[in-house]
C-alpha cells in the first residue's frame, strides 16, 4: 500500500481542500488561480476543480435546481476526497449557496482537511462585473434560478478564511490566504 501520507512525503506538503464559496462573479477563479499559481512556484502542486471542468463533463447532466446543485457538490467533494488521498492541495471554486450543500461536503472531504474561504464581494459588485453577462440575462427573465437573483445564497457562518474581493486587491487576497494556508500544507 502507498498511502497517504507517504504521497503526501513525496510531495512534500499536506494535501488540504480550499473551498471557495460565493456568488459568480465574486472572484472565486481569478483566486484559485492565482493560488494554484503562488503555491506551484512554492513548491507545492494543486488541482483547480470549478464549473468550468466539472459542470461541463461530468456533472453535465446537472443543472441549477436545488437538488441538482447538491448532487453537483456531493460529486465535487468525492472527487476532492480523491486528490487529497494522492496527496494534492485541490481548489475549488463552486458558489455552493446554502449551509447544508457545504456541510455535506465537509462531510465528505472530512473537517480537518476542509479550509472554507468565503469570498464576500457584495452582490452589486458581482452584478456590476457580470463578466459572463448572465446577471443581466437572469434580469431578464432568461435564466431562471440564478444565485443571488431569484435562488438563495446563504453566508457562511464560520469560515476559515474571508475575503472581500471588493475591497482588497487580487495580490491582497492571495497574500491573505497564503498566510493562513501556509501553515497547514506545510509537511
Ligand atoms: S453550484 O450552485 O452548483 O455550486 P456552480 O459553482 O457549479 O454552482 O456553477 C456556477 C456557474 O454556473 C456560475 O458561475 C455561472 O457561470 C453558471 N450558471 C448558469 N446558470 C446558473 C444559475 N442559475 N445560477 C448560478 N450560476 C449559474
Amino acid at each position: 500500500m502507498v498511502s497517504k501520507s507517504l504521497k503526501e512525503k513525496f510531495l512534500n506538503q499536506k494535501a488540504v481542500v480550499l473551498w471557495m464559496t460565493r456568488l459568480s462573479g465574486s472572484g472565486k477563479t481569478t483566486l484559485a488561480e492565482n493560488l494554484e499559481s503562488e503555491l506551484f512556484s512554492m513548491g507545492y502542486l494543486a488541482q483547480i476543480l470549478d464549473g468550468d471542468n466539472m459542470r461541463s463533463g461530468i456533472n453535465k447532466n446537472l443543472g441549477f435546481s436545488a437538488e441538482d446543485r447538491e448532487e453537483n457538490i456531493r460529486r465535487i467533494a468525492e472527487i476532492s476526497r480523491l486528490f487529497l488521498n494522492c496527496g494534492l492541495i485541490c481548489i475549488n471554486s463552486f458558489i455552493s449557496p446554502t449551509n447544508k450543500i457545504r456541510e455535506m461536503a465537509k462531510d465528505v472531504i472530512g473537517r480537518d482537511s476542509f479550509i472554507e474561504i468565503f469570498l464576500n464581494a457584495p452582490i452589486e459588485i458581482c452584478e456590476k462585473r457580470d463578466v459572463k453577462g448572465l446577471y443581466k440575462a437572469a434580469r431578464a427573465g432568461k435564466i431562471k434560478n440564478f444565485t443571488g437573483i431569484d435562488s438563495p445564497y446563504e453566508i457562511p457562518m464560520h469560515p476559515d478564511i474571508e475575503i472581500n474581493t471588493g475591497e482588497l486587491s487580487v495580490e491582497e487576497s492571495v497574500e491573505k490566504c497564503m498566510r493562513i494556508i501556509i501553515e497547514r500544507i506545510r509537511s
